[in-house]
């Protein structure tokens, strides 16, 4: 072990169950520092000590976790992800994370794993078209967790396995997501999904080819996908957990592997970000990954209906019309609002499985980065009791939702004069028109939208998502599909 990694509060405490023991080997250099103005007093501060005892570990690596009574979940994440990180700086290979148990509503396991989390998911860099290695400082390769407690060990194993399982999904998701899109086309995304499938033999995936995609008459996907050479895929992944007779939940990911905005083109400047707008994809492919593996007693079916949005000679023009699947008909507007259209037949399709609950999950509208910023995801739905599932696995996961309303008198703004519903209402209220555009192919079953245009991409670093790709809603996705397994 090169290294111990030590969390400390603002009022100078360290948090471990043997940091006596720690203080001792070191021949009292832990009760030195706190004496000391070199204590990392901020939160997430780090430091590193270099004991001379030959019966401690080379270094003690201190990080901040802020005011005792103020630690959570995200400052146990985001302090592991900061004390990883730093660790990485030091080319530090292996190391031990010190865990207290007794933070106030927080399990033990439940501390274990968004240490664990903040440790991987801070660790996340995207390398293969990185061919040069001198910039390049290796990963931590081995993190070691003391765990005092014998009783509670196999448990804690297990916690530990599922939280394991659980980020892997993450970095699979960021890793699909952060691919550009030559290299992560409708194709390719489908194939991802197939190997999914192969993983387990509760995992059943089939595509649908453009072919396929109009005899079912999903014209308003089809009508986002003409504009391009690549072929739309339609792609299906279901999970079966439960005994078949049980209604599944239907996730919706939007799976744009390249938005250009169409004829309605979008400004060149940041729109090579728009390889990201199929993180709602990533999210439903990494979400049904992690059940499979983690073989949750659910039914779980995962739709995406995915396409390149471009300009070209046979693309969809502003004021053509499209008849949806559901038979509604829709005039396009503006054909950067592309999203909806290919939800519409995603979400309509969904409700021929009678699901228990429809959740759709996309990078949906810019408007929704001006209302709710980087961090929060908008939410909106037509059920109280689903929502409340979703904001509580927002909340224990730290991807937290804020809810707008699905204000019916919003719905004059999209009004058609010529066809049944328009697909875009203007700049005003631009998440809201889009949820209440979405709602119109969800018939009446119990359904969430969650709009992740802000917190799919960062363009800063967060303490525990490095910049870029964030992977966002595989773990709140997981999180939610626990809720319908039976206590
Ligand atoms: N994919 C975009 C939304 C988006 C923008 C996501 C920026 C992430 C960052 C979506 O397809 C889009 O272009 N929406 C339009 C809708 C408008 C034309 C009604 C938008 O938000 O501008
Ligand atoms: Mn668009
Ligand atoms: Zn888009």
């Amino acid at each position: 072990m090169e290294a111990v990694v030590i969390p400390c509060t603002r009022q100078r405490r360290f948090l471990s169950t043997w940091s006596e023991e720690w203080d001792r080997l070191s021949n009292g250099m832990l009760s030195k520092i706190a004496n000391f103005s070199d204590f990392p007093e901020k939160l997430y501060e780090t430091r590193v000590l270099y004991p001379t005892s030959d019966e401690a570990p080379y270094r003690i690596i201190l990080v901040n976790m802020g005011k005792e009574e103020e630690i959570d979940r995200e400052k146990i994440r985001g302090a592991f992800s900061r004390a990883l990180q730093f660790a990485r700086n030091l080319k530090v290979k292996s190391a031990q994370i010190e865990l207290s148990y007794d933070y106030k509503g927080v399990s033990k396991e439940e501390v274990m794993q968004c240490a664990v989390e903040g440790a991987i998911l801070g660790h996340y860099r995207f390398l293969p078209y990185k061919t040069s290695e001198d910039e390049l400082t290796p990963d931590v390769q081995e993190i070691t967790i003391g765990e005092p407690d014998k009783a509670s060990y196999e448990k804690m194993k297990r916690r530990l396995r599922e939280t394991l399982t659980i980020c892997e999904s993450v970095i699979f998701a960021r890793d699909l997501i952060s691919a550009p899109g030559n290299e992560m086309t409708p194709t390719i995304l489908a194939e991802k999904a197939k190997e999914i499938a192969k993983r387990s033999e509760r995992v059943k995936c089939r595509v649908l080819d453009r072919a396929e995609i109009r005899k079912l008459g999903m014209n308003a996907f089809l009508g986002v996908a003409q504009g391009s050479h690549e072929p739309p895929k339609f792609i299906i992944l279901e999970y079966q957990g439960a005994k078949k007779s049980q209604p599944p939940i239907v996730l919706v990911g939007k799976g744009l592997t390249f938005d250009s905005g169409g004829i309605s083109l979008k400004p060149a400047e940041k729109m090579e970000e728009m390889k990201s707008d199929m993180s709602g994809a990533a999210a439903v492919l990494g979400a049904i990954r992690a059940i499979a593996d983690l073989k949750l007693p659910v039914n779980c079916v995962g739709l995406i209906a995915a396409t390149e949005n471009l300009p070209g000679g046979s693309a969809l023009k502003p004021g053509d019309i499209l008849k949806s699947y559901s038979g509604k008909t829709i005039e396009v507007i503006n054909t950067d609002a592309e999203g909806r259209l290919t939800l519409a037949d995603a979400l309509s399709y969904g409700t021929t499985y009678e699901p228990a609950a429809i959740v759709d999950i996309a990078t949906l509208t810019g408007a929704c980065i001006v209302a709710l910023g980087e961090q929060l995801i908008g939410l909106m739905g037509n059920d109280e009791e689903l929502k409340t599932k979703v904001k509580n696995a927002g909340e224990e996961t730290g991807e937290f939702v804020w809810e707008l309303p699905l204000w019916e008198h919003y719905e004059e703004l999209i009004k058609s004069d010529v066809a049944d519903i328009k697909n875009t209402g203007g700049r005003p209220a631009g998440t809201i028109t889009a949820g209440l555009f979405l709602q119109k192919f969800v018939k009446n079953y119990p359904w969430v939208h969650l709009d992740i245009a802000g917190s799919a991409w960062q363009t800063k670093d967060r303490p525990y998502i490095p910049k870029g790709a964030a992977g966002i809603g595989v773990r709140l996705l997981v999180r939610f599909i626990r809720k319908f397994i039976p206590q």
